[in-house]
């Protein structure tokens, strides 16, 4: 079986990178072909990820870039689509909810391939972000669904997904978690920035609903600002976040003496961080998910999120972005209310294992 495993953007490499590991142990019947779509392009947000989970240089490389959303994905299946006419897989796996998933996902049914989703199902019902679009357009044409959680299973059979279709595997990003996690304590990042085991919060900010809009962007850097004259806060920070603080003439915030942004991190340093950490503030999807299996509280800065079973289950809580709300929900954590949570099922190291085991079947 021909398969070619897409990825494209940051999140998508610690949930590819297991899936390649397996495949790549039964080459009489699996022969992957990994295709990066270059939506993410900087060392920082690629390469970096590339060498630390163990990848090889990508077979095929689209280059397609940064854009406005129709156009990026416009461009990865215009570009994706001469690869698979001239050389055509059997079946195409994409992983999570970025544009490349859903360009590439789109293209291969449109040539009657077969498509697998990793991380189907996954809802927050809230259309206003561009990744909610993708993961529906996604689930609706895959063929096969591998989900995480069971709240995913049924999301797609309330939409209507046959039930063949779907496989609860497990988290393929957790696998990534525990295979490398001897390494994560092998980083010299605490020193590096000059700070303590258990001793600082780590904030990650991207989505365009907290970084887009002037006033949520500025109340959410006046209360980092109350919070590290008690802590220090630790910001590696996205592209878009940056460009967007430079817009917004807020570049007074990078001189703040407790607040030390850095530039995007590798996998290894940044779970680093995330282990070690008293808390973590973030708007991502993954770090949800990665602060749950670590046990360290999660205060998520959005209104909704796709991953429930973290609040369900899990050390997440939801806080959304007014700013009195996030600094008392901080300042209660940091006085010691901490919510604890359990591991959920299938979260073990085995994920990527389980799909094989189908794609065999
Ligand atoms: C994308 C995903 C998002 C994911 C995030 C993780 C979509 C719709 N969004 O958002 O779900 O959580 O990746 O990072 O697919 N840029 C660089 N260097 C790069 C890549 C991007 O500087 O290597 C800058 C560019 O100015 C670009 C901006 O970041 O315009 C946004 O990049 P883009 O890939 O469009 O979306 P993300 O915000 O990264």
């Amino acid at each position: 079986m021909k398969i070619d495993l897409i990825v494209g953007a940051r999140p998508n490499y610690m949930k590819a990178a297991p899936v390649f590991r397996e495949l790549q142990k039964c080459p009489a019947e699996f022969h992957c072909r990994l295709v990066h779509t270059g939506q993410h392009y900087d060392e920082k947000m690629k390469d970096i990820f590339f060498r630390e989970l163990e990848l090889p240089e990508p077979e095929i490389y689209l280059g397609v870039g940064s854009g406005r959303h129709g156009e990026q994905t416009g461009k990865i299946m215009i570009a994706y689509e001469r690869v698979i006419l001239k050389d055509r897989p059997d079946l195409v796996l994409v992983a999570g909810d970025v544009n490349s998933t859903v360009a590439c996902s789109l293209v291969a049914v449109k040539l009657h391939i077969k498509v697998g989703h990793i991380e189907g199902g996954l809802r927050s019902r809230d259309w206003s972000m561009p990744e909610e679009i993708n993961r529906i357009v996604t689930d609706s044409i895959s063929d096969y669904l591998f989900t995480t959680c069971h709240d995913a299973d049924e999301n797609l059979l309330r939409e209507g997904i046959a039930p063949e279709k779907i496989h609860f595997v497990g988290n393929p990003m957790i696998d990534s978690l525990y295979h490398y996690l001897p390494q994560f304590d092998q980083s010299q990042i605490q020193a590096q920035l000059g700070i303590q085991k258990g001793d600082y919060i780590l904030i990650t900010l991207h989505r365009p609903s907290n970084v887009d809009q002037d006033e949520i962007f500025r109340g959410l850097f006046d209360t980092l600002e109350r919070i590290q004259e008690r802590i220090p806060v630790i910001f590696p920070m996205h592209p878009r976040t940056r460009k967007m603080l430079q817009e917004f003439g807020m570049g007074h915030y990078l001189n703040l003496p407790n607040l030390k942004i850095t530039e995007p991190l590798g996998y290894h340093d940044f779970m680093k961080l995330q282990k070690d950490a008293k808390l973590v503030l973030t708007d991502s999807g993954g770090i949800q998910e990665e602060t749950t299996v670590l046990g360290v509280p999660c205060l998520t800065l959005r209104e909704n999120t796709e991953r429930p079973i973290t609040i369900l289950e899990g050390t997440n809580e939801l806080v959304g972005s007014d700013p009195q709300k996030i600094y008392e929900h901080t300042m209660a954590i940091l006085d010691g209310q901490i919510k604890r949570g359990k591991i959920p099922e299938f979260w073990d190291g085995h994920a990527a294992a389980r799909i094989i085991a189908i794609l065999f079947r």
